[in-house]
């Protein structure tokens, strides 16, 4: 049974309480956002990686608000297309200054990036490497090594990432073809929750640079990626634990890289949004009671779906929350024509819910309103800022 949360969590910010939230009148579906939330987030983990530089992955949630406000703490920008490109640069940041993490990029995308002064960009296969010698000479190159993910909510290394052989073999020959072996990166998979899969993939960057060292290739950049976890209704591993791991394992390398990144996303930006949501429609089915909201997979909440359901979100609604308020386990669907778009089993909500109702779906704010759609003809949420330049 998914579990309910009526109060925050650590990582929701001030306009995000639920009296906040209830105070917010505008039509649902919408998305509440404190930037600010995304802000401290930052300060936290710059504070517990010295040294690195941090780059925003924008995939997780590009709306300007949040790159702006994160642009305005210090923070650079990962992007994964030349859409996500225009979006970072629209807010004043070069080309120049900006990671291409996403290591399989169409071949104009490569070009009119190293147009625009990009100069760093990921691979993991020879075609790749092919491809930017061919559309960004001289640019430096980093590759993106295969590491155990299976810890992780979300994996990437089946789609993604070379062995340790391999790995090697594509920087020499980026070398041989004129390119800069610039560095390594990894992602241990999304929402991460063993501390260990850091020092892990970092011992292999360090096999990495043993190999190439004998080779007279001394990478400069390490980049540990993204993955690093927030609590939504379960427990996760402290930041301070898993930092503590990550700087270890840097100490223990053959040699100290220029240049340290992480490239966080759902860390940043998953505490500054609520998924504000009515119930269009309940209904009692042959497997128990259904709540239909204005927000369903299509219209945001895709991690939902991706995971089965499985992934519980905290959950409250505009009813008054009471200890006599008996709750009732609901399967909490989307509006649409369509099944699939179904949220979650299980989730307990006040037996009383009524159509009208709010249901505020907490820590929403990472790839979230990224994968919307108007699917079915429903609009997708808009963006509600609820801290200091209150604007939609
Ligand atoms: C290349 C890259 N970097 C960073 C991230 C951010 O990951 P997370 O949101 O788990 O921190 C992603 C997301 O999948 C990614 O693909």
């Amino acid at each position: 049974m998914s579990s309910v949360s009526t109060c925050q969590t650590e990582a929701q910010g001030e306009g995000l309480t639920p009296t906040a939230l209830g105070a917010l009148t505008g039509e649902t579906p919408f998305l509440a956002c404190d930037t600010s939330v995304a802000g401290l987030q930052l300060r936290e983990l710059s504070a517990h990686l010295p040294g690195f530089a941090i780059h925003y992955a924008v995939k997780c949630n590009p709306t300007p608000q949040v790159l702006t406000a994160l642009a305005g703490k210090g923070c650079r920008f990962e992007v994964a297309s030349i859409g996500e490109l225009a979006m970072v640069e629209a807010i004043g940041t070069a080309a120049s200054e900006v990671l291409f993490s996403n290591p399989v990029k169409p071949p104009a995308a490569i070009a009119e990036a190293h147009r625009r002064g990009l100069t760093r960009f990921a691979f993991d296969s020879e075609c790749e490497v092919r491809k930017l010698a061919t559309h960004a000479p001289g640019s430096r190159v980093y590759v993106r090594l295969a590491v155990d993910d299976t810890n992780s909510r979300f994996p990437l290394s089946r789609k993604f990432g070379a062995d340790l052989e391999e790995a090697e073999r594509l920087l020499l020959l980026a070398r041989d073809l004129g390119l800069v072996p610039y560095g390594v990166t990894f992602h241990v998979g999304s929402q991460c929750t063993d501390p260990s899969a850091w020092p892990r993939a970092i011992r292999r960057c360090g096999d990495l640079f043993e190999g190439l060292s004998r080779n007279g290739i001394v990478l400069e950049m390490l980049d540990i990626g993204g993955g690093f976890p927030v609590e939504y209704t379960e427990p996760t591993p402290a930041l301070a634990s898993i930092a503590v791991a990550i700087r270890a394992a840097i100490d223990q390398l053959p040699y100290a890289p220029k240049v340290l990144v992480a490239e966080p996303g759902r860390f940043l930006a998953a505490g500054c949004g609520v998924m504000v949501a009515s119930v269009i429609g309940l209904a009692d089915r042959a497997d128990g009671r259904w709540a239909y909201l204005d927000v369903g997979g299509y219209h945001g909440m895709m991690e939902a779906v991706q995971t089965g359901g499985q992934w519980q979100f905290p959950l409250h609604t505009s009813r008054p929350e009471s200890d006599s308020e008996p709750h009732a386990a609901f399967t909490v669907t989307g509006p649409t024509c369509d099944a699939s778009d179904t949220l979650f089993y299980g989730a307990s909500l006040p037996e009383k819910l009524e159509v009208g109702d709010r249901v505020y779906i907490g820590m929403a704010g990472a790839y979230s309103l990224s994968y919307a759609s108007a699917f079915n003809g429903f609009p997708p949420p808009v963006l509600v800022l609820v801290d200091g330049d209150r604007a939609t």
